[in-house]
């Protein structure tokens, strides 16, 4: 193999290799400060009844009560709420908690999507970087 070869062949591993590796922690977002401010409002009157003021759930939430349902789980990036694509959170702000059991209300008739994506640029702020990117990687936008 001539040597031009073999540098390309390197290169392209190297880049290969590279463009496998999970993201580095990024701090930027998707939203805007504005969709975090609006976004805050609406938590504090549609979720933090449930999910905390700072999104940080109930306790034992990842265990089912006694009647099998389970407690509202953290939003702030604790819990598995990163396991989600972003249309996949917004789905669950509009049509509620959907497996047998859940119940987490739907807010489809009070709000809009807009709306909606807002609440979810709002806890996604109280995320650490490191959580937010591997949502990124793992679930995002
Ligand atoms: C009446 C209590 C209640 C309210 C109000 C409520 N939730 Fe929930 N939420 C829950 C419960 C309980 C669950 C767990 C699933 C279930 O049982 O429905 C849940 C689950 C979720 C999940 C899935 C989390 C995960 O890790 O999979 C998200 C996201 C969520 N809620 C966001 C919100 C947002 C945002 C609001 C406000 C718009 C809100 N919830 C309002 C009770 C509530």
């Amino acid at each position: 193999m001539k040597k031009g070869m073999l540098a390309v062949v390197l290169l392209l591993v190297i880049v290969g290799i590279w463009g496998c590796a999970p993201p580095q922690p990024t701090s930027e977002r998707w939203y805007t400060p504005q969709q975090v401010a609006d976004g805050k409002l609406l938590f504090a009157s549609h979720c933090a009844g449930c999910h905390g003021d700072q999104g940080q759930g109930g306790s034992d939430w990842d265990r089912p009560k006694a009647d099998g349902s389970y407690p509202p789980q953290p939003l702030n990036g604790s819990g598995h709420s990163w396991h989600h694509t972003l249309s996949s959170l917004e789905k669950t702000l509009a049509q509620g908690g959907t497996h047998p059991g859940a119940t987490m209300p739907g807010f489809a008739e009070v709000t809009t999507k807009p709306q909606r994506l807002a609440i979810i640029a709002a806890f996604q702020d109280l995320w650490g970087d490191l959580i937010y990117s591997k949502w990124l990687y793992r679930a995002g936008l």
